[in-house]
């Protein structure tokens, strides 16, 4: 099972974990996988708790981080994002439009004593720079990028530090760049996965990337949820996987009960891939927050980092009420996850959650090389 990628990295099974919850990035890590840490939605004070509490749990076991330096966004040429007026560029069609919706659902302002959102996170090449500041302070094995190669300075830093770099892409094309840019690993994520991504499914991304950028070492993203769904991967040519719904359903994952039990309800049928988060198509639970912005009332989502920021307070509203046990704001939650759901059917530990995973990969090549053999003989 072990891979060149997992030489090259020091791990033992080629399973890489995307969270944004330290705990289960640790407890992938320490079950011999690789944990990366989703940082985009923490200032760099918040990166630097979770990176502490991950290099006290993770038992010395590498693990990485992943941030989103967008290639393209508004503001973009202008530079520092935090310093332009983007609320400006909210037309206030989308604010009323989110007051009405928020109206329907009785979720009320943030109480008083609640801040507001301050900054745009990690959606830009300003904040995604302090947060690869903080990550570079810790001894990461691995930085990820999204929705883009990493600008050439923060690959030159990552290797410098012998620190390899990883990028998402959706297309085949978009991983020639990747490599053309000096990224050491491709992970090539299928339409089916949570978050944001692209048109083409894993089934035919896969092979295409690893056939594109080949010698470099390819990940398969997008519906892996099972060691079957691992062995085919593998099949398809990648050196290994990279999850990111699967471990929502774990018990060290920090969303709240009620989100959970959402998950573990949804069929495969159930999501939808939507830029109503952020501009850019992303793949979430479908529910009355989604159907809102695909309706014919919709003015539209904005363009990246646009939709984001004019949807932040609103959704922080929306989670404030439902921890306070507004239940008809429940509907509004934006929930992404993959198609993967429809099989995360019960909360399991992390580690029972890998060890399912490696038993039923081995039992399935197993399988295959079985079959093999019964036609040779
Ligand atoms: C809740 C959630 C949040 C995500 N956020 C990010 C992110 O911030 N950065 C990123 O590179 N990928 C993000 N992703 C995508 C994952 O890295 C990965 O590509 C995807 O989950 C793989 O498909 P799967 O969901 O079928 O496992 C996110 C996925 C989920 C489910």
């Amino acid at each position: 099972m072990r891979t060149p990628v997992c030489e090259s990295l020091g791990i033992e099974y080629p399973i890489f974990a995307f969270s944004h919850c330290g705990d289960v990035v640790a407890a992938v890590s320490r079950a011999g996988g690789m944990g990366v840490l989703g940082a985009v939605a923490f200032s760099p004070e918040e990166l630097e708790r979770e990176l502490d509490r991950i290099e006290k749990n993770a038992g010395g076991k590498p693990y990485g981080v992943d941030v989103v330096i967008p290639a393209a966004y508004v503001g973009k040429e202008e530079g520092d994002l935090e310093k332009l007026d983007l609320e400006k560029l909210v037309p206030e069609e989308h604010r009323r439009f989110l007051e009405q919706l928020l109206e329907k659902y009785d979720v009320p302002p943030l109480p008083e004593g609640v801040a507001g959102v301050e900054s745009l996170l990690g959606w830009s090449d300003t904040m995604g720079r302090a947060l690869i500041d903080v990550a570079m302070s810790y001894p990461i094995k691995l930085l990820a990028n999204a929705l883009g190669p990493p600008p050439a300075d923060v690959i030159d830093r990552a290797h410098a530090a012998g620190v390899q770099v990883a990028a998402l892409v959706g297309r085949a094309d978009q991983a020639v760049k990747q490599k053309d840019a000096g990224v050491d690993i491709i992970v090539a994520a299928g339409y089916e996965a949570g978050g944001h991504t692209g048109e083409v499914s894993t089934l035919v991304l896969v092979p295409e990337v690893v056939d594109a950028v080949a010698p470099l070492p390819v990940l398969a993203a997008g519906g892996i949820g099972s060691g079957r769904q691992m062995a085919a991967a593998m099949a398809l040519g990648a050196q290994g996987v990279w999850a990111g719904s699967l471990w929502l359903a774990t018990h060290e994952n920090d969303w709240q009960p009620m989100m959970k039990e959402r998950l573990l309800a949804a069929t495969s049928s159930d999501t939808v891939r939507t830029r109503c988060i952020t501009g850019k198509p992303a793949r979430m639970l479908r529910n009355e927050f989604s159907d809102a912005w695909d309706s014919p009332e919709s003015p539209g989502a904005l363009p990246m980092p646009l939709q984001y920021l004019a949807t932040a307070e609103p959704q922080q509203r929306i989670r404030t009420a439902v921890l306070a046990g507004n239940e008809s704001a429940a509907a509004l939650t934006v929930t992404p996850v993959g198609q993967i759901v429809g099989s995360m059917n019960q909360l399991r530990a992390t580690r029972q959650v890998m060890s399912e995973m490696i038993n039923e990969y081995l039992d399935t090549v197993e399988r295959l090389a079985g079959g093999m053999e019964e036609r040779e003989g």
